[in-house]
């Protein structure tokens, strides 16, 4: 059975364009995957701590060697990867949030790469196999060719810490442009829609 992990990194929930298109990529991949099944990580539902030094000292101390305290100090950890592992395809909807992305989601990130787990001692990523989507919505316009295309970090890091995990079909639907939503340019519904096209070939 083919297994998509939905996370979700807006706050922002009905008003969210991340939201909605991860909507609009979730129904149309569940389209084309009749037997597939759906997980959904919600970031800001999960309360997930920030990587502290009772998790450093259980992540970088040999699995044989774990006390029941290591192990409690991963348990979110190791919940976390076990989700991200059973996924075949894993989309990412976020915003972006000062040219990067949102602290919930780094903190996710923080707590699912893990040497000797997600990524080898000799740094090569350990899951194979998997395909991603990055939903992006930004306020402004980071198109390619935008005088501030270059200052978009968000693109390039998620790629980045995918691929060192192993994930490296990797597809990026940047929604640039949202501030034309907010300011009562467009609907959400309408803005949404310029995006079936990129997202039908991303959920195929
Ligand atoms: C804290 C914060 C920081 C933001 N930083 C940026 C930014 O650096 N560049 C940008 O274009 N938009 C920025 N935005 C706007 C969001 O990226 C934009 O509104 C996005 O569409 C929100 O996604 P959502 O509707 O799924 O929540 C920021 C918004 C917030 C709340």
């Amino acid at each position: 059975m083919t297994l998509l992990l939905v996370i979700e990194a807006s706050p922002r929930h009905e008003h969210s364009a991340s939201r909605i298109l991860t909507a609009q990529f979730v129904e149309k991949w569940a389209r084309s995957h009749p037997n597939g099944s759906v997980v959904v990580r919600d970031l800001v539902q999960s309360n997930l701590q920030f990587v502290d030094l009772p998790w450093i000292g259980a992540a970088f101390t040999p699995p044989e060697q774990h006390s029941p305290e290591h192990a409690s100090a991963l348990k979110t950890s190791t919940t976390l990867i076990e989700e991200l592992k059973a996924a075949d395809h894993i989309v990412i909807g976020t915003p972006m949030y000062n040219f990067s992305i949102p602290a919930l989601l780094k903190a996710y990130i923080d707590q699912i790469v893990r040497v000797g787990v997600t990524v080898s001692t000799a740094y090569e990523g350990m899951l194979k196999n998997k395909k991603a989507t990055v939903i992006l919505t930004t306020g402004g316009d980071f198109s390619p060719g935008a005088p501030f295309a270059s200052a978009n970090v968000a693109s390039s890091y998620l790629k980045q810490i995918l691929g060192f995990i192993g994930i490296s079909d990797v597809d990026i639907v940047l929604a640039v442009k949202t501030l034309t939503i907010d300011q009562g340019e467009t609907t959400l519904a309408n803005f949404a829609s310029q995006f079936d096209a990129e997202l039908s070939a991303a959920a195929a």
